[in-house]
């Protein structure tokens, strides 16, 4: 099944479309967090409004609550959250490594306990595919091991051979159990080492999957450093599939990335930082606190056709925000999550009308003014 199409190309920016089961997903896309099967303070129908084409969900949360008998029971997420477009859930590794506590890593999985309740579990290759398929994601990711930063080369070499190992295991798996239906993604570590990132990319390229992530970035590395590995993989990744950037990243990041080939993105900084009254504009980031709002009866963004652009000011947000009211969480998070899609909405655009360079240059163009 071949469900990935490369449209367009400008430069190494590329523009497609990624079929699934429930939909066409249209690259370069955004994927808003919703790890507790929700994206924080906001509905369905708020999250369609804002363009959301996917989001992404936790395997390592889900598991652990509500649990796979009660998901099952609606079989799969989309129905117990009311959400009808694709959804990719992510495998669980990267949460166990920096949620779980008293985590044991063997060749078998992750021996861990939650951290909601101290109980025992054990993560391993198939039951976080199980997992994933009982939560019937459209796109589902291997299990893998991600390394703190800084790690040693050493240390990554056995993260991204253990990856490796799991990510066939994975496969197996997978193949026996869905008959391919959901899409399985590869991740690529190997730390902040040219030469180990290359060797996960042949490696995990050489098993075959319907779409590769770069992950282990955005790890507490320099910026420079996370740009430079992810500059250095992604050519090194089959052109014909997704790629995939894992937990990054700024508007920048996403603008730099997708110069670079990448075709899909998940980070939580739109709705989280919207929770911290930060909001996204052409202009830059802006803090909704700031006492220059005070009287300000402008909206966030006078390029936004948001919801909350379209009716409320930036002084009526400010006061929401000061206030702690429930609706600032929400109005806030609109926006932000309207930013980020329309921001890749606007490259995609940009990607199929081979205007991509003049659109990068205007971006940091409006920045500085
Ligand atoms: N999310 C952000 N980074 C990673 C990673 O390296 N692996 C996984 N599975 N998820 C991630
Ligand atoms: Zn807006």
């Amino acid at each position: 099944m071949i469900d990935f199409k490369l449209i367009s190309q400008s430069g190494a920016a590329r523009a497609g479309v990624f079929d699934t089961l429930h939909g066409q997903i249209e690259t370069p896309v955004f994927m808003p967090v919703g790890t507790l099967a929700t994206v924080k303070a906001l509905s369905p129908e708020e999250l369609k409004a804002a363009g959301a084409q996917i989001i992404l969900g936790n395997t390592y949360h889900l598991y652990l609550r509500p649990g796979c008998d009660i998901v099952g029971r609606f079989a799969g997420l989309h129905r117990f959250m009311h959400w009808d477009r694709p959804i990719l859930t992510d495998s669980g590794g990267f949460q166990v490594f920096s949620l779980a506590k008293l985590r044991k890593l063997t060749e078998a999985g992750y021996a861990f306990q939650s951290h909601i309740d101290g109980s025992r579990h054990m993560l391993s290759p198939e039951k976080s595919i199980e997992v994933q398929i009982c939560l019937n994601s459209d796109i589902i990711m291997c299990l893998d091991q991600c390394l703190e930063h800084p790690a040693s080369h050493e240390q990554a070499v056995a993260a991204l051979e253990l990856t490796t190992r799991w990510a066939a295991r994975c496969k197996t798996f997978w193949r026996e159990q869905t008959e391919c239906r959901n899409s399985l993604f590869g991740i690529v570590q190997g730390g902040m080492f040219a030469d180990l990132r290359q060797r996960s990319a042949e490696a995990i390229a050489e098993i075959g999957f319907p779409g590769y992530a770069i992950g282990g970035l955005s790890v507490g590395e320099p910026k420079d450093l996370m740009m430079e590995m992810a500059a250095h993989t992604l050519p090194l990744l089959p052109a014909d599939r997704p790629r995939y950037i894992m937990g990054v990243g700024t508007p920048e990041d996403l603008v730099e990335l997708v110069a670079l080939g990448a075709d899909m993105f998940d980070c939580v900084m739109p709705t989280r930082n919207a929770r911290n009254g930060q909001m996204f504009t052409d202009r830059g980031t802006i803090n909704i606190c700031n006492a220059r709002f005070r009287d300000d009866e402008g909206p966030v963004d006078p390029s936004c056709d948001c919801y909350t652009c379209r009716h409320y000011s930036l002084a009526y947000l400010r006061h929401l925000y000061t206030a702690r009211e429930i609706l600032a969480y929400r109005l806030n998070s609109i926006h932000n999550v309207h930013y980020y899609v329309n921001l890749v909405n606007s490259m995609r655009e940009a990607i199929l009308a081979g205007t991509f360079d003049q659109f990068r240059k205007a971006f940091y163009t409006k920045r500085e003014g």
